[in-house]
């Protein structure tokens, strides 16, 4: 929790932890450093975690875990069927799937920010703009809760869910590629399984990998901005006022909300070499977290760290990384935020209350967000 974080940065902000024979990096210039210098800090889990530990899951042989010169290829392929203006086209859809699912609240009165708006969103976007059915994602929803269930109490039971949600995806998209290679259509798998860089192709892994970090960190990591943003604007009597009255500032909200409650919490990387952080000697091989929500909450960084402020200037925070991994899925997410915010905020009207049941946070190692989030409106 935050009160963790602030004590590690000003205790021991490069942390040796024997339970992961690994380091925990809290500050703002170390996390910046951790994340940034892929020479001595390298995404590829597969180089250094013997294959019976490694996540089960298809994402680590997508771009996210790979290292120069074949992230550089990757994400030139990908960037290719993935472009911002392919996005920026999406505008007109986002609002009608958004205006879609508030119309069914606004008939009710009251929502679950959550179940009504922030998870159904995500996964309608994406699934449309990977070409694959809406109607599936009952399955992509499960798929990836099944993935990002696997923290450290995970049990044998979510383990063995998360290898079967792996199995089910993968049969899942070898069918699409198919159907796709046989009849390309206007859509981002059949623009990926064209993509080319120096006459080469994605492999088959490869593709795989990317669609299910698509399906996975385009959902949980969006459904969990939207929530914490309406959090955020909750903790802060006025904010949604203020928003309404000055639309400017909604992605300056936004912004600000993936300082305050980033979505990712951890990002991993493996030392290349020895190297030092601070007084601390870190050993070729070894594992590091970088702490994505502490960082951007150091002080050294951001005067008033721990106050929400909309108009923060500058706001340099690390909501989606930093560097040649810097998230591909930026200019999407923002879209989303946006567009939600803003009709919530056009259909929703008078103040707004968040339920006062406590919330619980969801279970994750590497997501922070609520379960629910009950809202009513005058
Ligand atoms: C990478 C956060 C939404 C696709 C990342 C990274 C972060 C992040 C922190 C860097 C990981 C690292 O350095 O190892 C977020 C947050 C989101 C979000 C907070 C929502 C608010 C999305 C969406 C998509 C997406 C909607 C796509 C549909 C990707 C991809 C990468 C990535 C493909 C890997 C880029 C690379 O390795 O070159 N994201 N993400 N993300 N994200 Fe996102």
């Amino acid at each position: 929790s935050y009160d963790w974080y602030r004590q590690m940065r000003e205790t021991q902000p490069v942390f040796f932890d024997p339970n992961i024979q690994g380091w925990h990096i809290f500050r703002y210039d170390d996390v910046v450093r951790v994340i940034t210098e892929h020479a001595t800090f390298s995404s590829e889990q597969n180089r250094f975690v013997p294959a019976e530990y490694r996540d089960v899951n298809p994402i680590s042989s997508s771009i996210v875990r790979l290292d120069p010169p074949r992230h550089h290829k990757l994400r030139q392929l990908v960037s290719q069927a993935f472009t911002p203006r392919m996005v920026a086209n999406m505008e007109s859809r986002i609002k009608e799937i958004t205006s879609g699912l508030l119309d069914q609240v606004q008939a009710v009165g009251e929502m679950d920010v959550i179940r009504d708006l922030a998870t159904p969103l995500p996964i309608t976007v994406i699934a449309e703009l990977l070409g694959v059915p809406a109607e599936r994602r009952e399955d992509f929803k499960r798929w990836s809760d099944a993935f990002v269930s696997g923290d450290a109490e995970a049990t044998e039971e979510d383990m063995q869910e998360g290898i079967q949600a792996a199995g089910s995806m993968v049969d899942y998209f070898a069918q699409i590629f198919e159907e796709r290679r046989a009849h390309p259509q206007d859509d981002l798998v059949s623009a990926l399984l064209l993509a080319e860089v120096d006459g080469e192709r994605l492999s088959n892994e490869e593709l795989i990998g990317f669609c299910v970090l698509l399906l996975v960190a385009g959902n949980e990591t969006t459904t969990n901005l939207i929530g914490n943003t309406i959090l955020c604007l909750d903790e802060n009597p006025g904010s949604v006022e203020r928003l309404r009255a000055n639309r400017d500032l909604v992605p300056k909200a936004l912004e600000e909300a993936l300082r305050y409650y980033s979505p990712v919490k951890l990002v991993p990387r493996w030392a290349v070499t020895e190297t030092t952080i601070g007084d601390q000697r870190i050993e070729a091989g070894q594992l590091l977290f970088a702490w994505v929500p502490s960082a951007n909450r150091d002080e050294a960084q951001f005067p008033n760290a721990d106050q929400f402020t909309i108009e923060r200037e500058p706001n340099r925070h690390l909501g989606f990384g930093r560097g040649i991994h810097f998230c591909l899925g930026a200019p999407l997410a923002r879209l989303e935020a946006k567009i939600a915010l803003n009709e919530m905020l056009d259909r929703l009207p008078g103040s707004w209350h968040v339920s006062d049941v406590p919330l619980s946070p969801i279970k994750s190692m590497s997501a922070f967000g609520v379960k629910q989030l009950p809202l009513t409106w005058e």
